[in-house]
């Protein structure tokens, strides 16, 4: 082989390395979804390198080998911005009264009629870390900035080039320049681990993932940027040269998401203030399971053209707004402490608070979780404590404030008997849960088991909520849950704040809650572990409540999700004779279900199941049936319907203002169905072609 035609060789396979690696770190960082293992991309990524150190004039600076360069700077070089990177302006009032006003301003504005239609715009999460232009020319990253002022920012290149998430080439066909902006951050649990992996080395910890994110990006040694894990998230473009602009925000992070870059899949569009109100309710509740750090979230005039219209004032645009969230941590006195006894006779120590508005509400409670968790943050009565309240999550007590006791406060024990019922408490070897052993001859065990079986998603019980429950309980009237069905009009129309009609009413809802499902009433009983899930699973299974109570715990372990703990529950549970007494009385109270053979059984053929062993998952709003009817059908198909989007989904339905699921679809060319389509597939389990 001749000399020429080696390296004209050497060349193509250097490209073909170059493509496959690009698409694979892609496939890798920004889907999150990789095609290859590790080693092969390891194996094609030293082909490359050895091919560069034989040919270096192949070497390119979008090379995924050029990452980590190694020179250490003297200093960050000036960068002046093109287009200036502006900030945004933040709206202080974090009730839902602050995204009114954005859009009432917006409109004013604008000038827009009181009856014109509602606005479009983009709702974005506020991301909390750095802000960075990314340079591209041909597509090839060439320059990464710092806001600095907004004019000028410093050079990062050298820094921004090891985070794998960003591409050194764009996908596809790209502009001659194309600036694209965005937030570098570290993800929570990166974070932790990067904590974890400091203390296991005698180095410095960090104090929060934003810092990190900022120190990391402006190092002057591009090694130690590689050993943070930093991750990008893209908002805006710059300046843009040659590029046909698409019309509107959300079609602009499209476009971007195209060429590689990662966009955050928690962004949707939105009408109105009522979409940005429930954009920043939903965020707002699902804020602590988001995998990173937000500040609130941004909402954006969604078309460019009214986006100019509205133009900017000194440094921040109009058309654009970040909404916070209510503060999740406020200080306030611990005036007591006391014992909650939960429905399987797990004692919760309760802190009783100073009123304090946090989250959004004002809390007089908080959890202690347990013994060992109050003794750990040790706090006492008496003392300031920090309260967290964050989205839906019950509130907490998370530690005490800095500062000495004047006084001698004892501490906090665990009493040797139940405060409700005197039974004994017990702890079981190795947990951390303390219980009343008294079972469901403990009044406040009974309560709980009570509204348990009452629920919504249980026998639904309408009217049986906690505070006539007390009463019940209290006044002697219901001590098993067959009481509930002896009770008549007139005993419950003389207990207090009761009149002939509510009693008449739960009467009535009592009858009507008699027509169940086996899965409902499997649910209702109350059995530790047997979740809603689970109870379905169980019905499906086994078909008759004569079998599962039969059931040993080996066929038990045969339902989907059913280990050794919960089939042992379950046993222990059905041996117990007082509940066979309560589940038969419960019968003979008129209790009824249809009756239909487990998957062992022939009559399953009657039903017929056209999208059994299917998963589907529901995201936006369907125009003509709610969440739960949604699942009851579809589940009554056969299929599952899970909570999020994976390459198993088989279907995605997608109602209106559907967010990050229908995104995912996309990514993963899952199909994406209508509320139509969804009635095809369930009558014939195809969907119309
Ligand atoms: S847009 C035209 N979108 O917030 C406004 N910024 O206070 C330009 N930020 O420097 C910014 N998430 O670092 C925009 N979804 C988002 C954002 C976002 C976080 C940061 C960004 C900017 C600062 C503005």
């Amino acid at each position: 082989m001749s000399h020429m035609s080696q390296a004209r060789d050497a060349a193509a396979r250097a490209e073909w390395l170059r493509a496959q690696l690009q698409h694979h770190a892609w496939r890798y960082y920004v889907l999150d979804a990789p095609e290859i293992p590790d080693a092969e991309y390891d194996r094609l990524f030293q082909e490359l390198q050895a091919l560069e150190a034989a040919h270096p004039e192949l070497r390119t600076a979008d090379s995924p080998t050029q990452r980590v360069l190694g020179s250490v700077l003297e200093g960050l070089a000036p960068v002046r911005h093109v287009v200036p990177m502006l900030s945004i302006q933040t709206e202080t009032d974090t009730s839902a009264a602050g995204a009114r006003a954005f859009d009432a301003r917006v409109r004013r504005e604008l000038a827009l009629a009181d009856d014109a239609p509602p606005l479009q715009y983009m709702a974005e999460l506020k991301f909390d870390g750095l802000a960075i232009n990314l340079r591209y020319e041909a597509g090839v990253l060439v320059q990464a900035a710092t806001r600095g002022d907004g004019e000028t920012g410093e050079d990062v290149t050298h820094n921004i080039r090891t985070i794998g998430q960003i591409p050194l080439r764009l996908r596809g066909k790209a502009p001659p320049v194309l600036e694209i902006r965005g937030e570098v951050y570290i993800r929570r649990a990166d974070f932790e681990r990067l904590n974890a992996h400091q203390r296991e080395h005698g180095g410095k910890t960090f104090v929060n993932p934003r810092n990190t994110a900022a120190g990391a990006v402006r190092q002057l040694d591009p090694a130690v940027t590689a050993s943070r894990p930093l991750s990008f998230y893209a908002y805006g473009v710059g300046e843009v040269r040659g590029w046909h602009e698409p019309p509107t925000q959300s079609a602009l992070l499209d476009a971007i998401a195209e060429f590689g870059v990662p966009a955050s899949a928690e962004r949707r569009i939105v009408h109105g203030a009522a979409g940005l109100v429930r954009f920043h309710d939903d965020i707002e509740a699902r804020r602590d399971a988001l995998p990173f750090d937000i500040d609130g979230v941004v909402y954006k005039v969604d078309a460019l053209e009214l986006q100019r219209r509205l133009g900017f004032k000194t440094r921040e645009p109009r058309w654009a707004v970040a909404h916070k969230f209510a503060a999740q941590e406020q200080a306030t006195r611990l005036n007591g402490i006391e014992l909650q006894v939960g429905r399987t006779g797990k004692l919760t120590p309760v802190a009783k608070l100073e009123p304090v508005f946090v989250g959004g509400t004002t809390v007089s409670n908080a959890t202690l979780h347990n013994l060992f968790e109050l003794r750990r943050k040790g706090v006492r009565i008496g003392d300031e404590v920090i309260v967290r309240r964050a989205g839906d999550v019950i509130p907490e007590v998370v530690g005490r404030m800095p500062g000495a006791r004047r006084y001698y406060v004892p501490n906090f024990h665990m009493p040797h008997a139940c405060p409700v019922c005197g039974s004994r408490v017990v702890r079981e070897k190795g947990s951390v849960e303390h219980r009343c052993s008294g079972g469901l001859f403990c009044a406040a065990q009974r309560k709980q088991a009570l509204l348990h079986f009452a629920g919504r998603r249980a026998m639904d019980i309408e009217g049986l909520g906690d505070k006539l429950v007390e009463q019940l309980v209290d006044a002697g009237l219901v001590h098993t849950l067959p009481d509930l069905y002896r009770l008549g009009v007139a005993e419950l129309a003389a207990l207090e704040r009761m009149g002939d009609k509510s009693a008449a009413n739960l009467v009535a809802a009592l009858e009507r809650s008699k027509d169940a499902t086996l899965a409902r009433f499997l649910y209702a009983l109350g059995i530790r572990h047997v979740g809603e899930a689970t109870a379905r699973d169980l019905a499906q299974h086994f078909g008759t409540l004569e079998r599962v109570m039969a059931a040993a715990p080996d066929e038990l372990c045969q339902v989907s999700d059913v280990g050794s703990v919960v089939a042992q529950s379950i046993r222990t549970f059905f041996e117990q004779p007082h509940h066979r007494e309560v589940v038969a009385a419960l019968r003979s109270a008129g209790i009824h279900w249809p009756e239909h053979e487990g998957a062992a059984g022939a009559a399953r053929s009657a039903t017929p199941r056209p999208l059994a062993g299917r998963t589907l998952v529901l995201t936006g709003t369907l125009a003509h049936l709610t969440r739960d009817e949604a699942r009851a059908l579809i589940e009554a198909a056969g299929a599952k319907v899970a909570a999020s989007v994976s390459k198993k989904t088989d279907y995605v339905i997608a109602g209106s203002e559907a967010g990050s699921k229908l995104a995912r679809a996309h990514e993963l060319g899952v199909p994406v169905l209508d509320e139509d389509a969804l009635h095809a597939l369930l009558a014939a389990g195809t969907t119309p072609s």
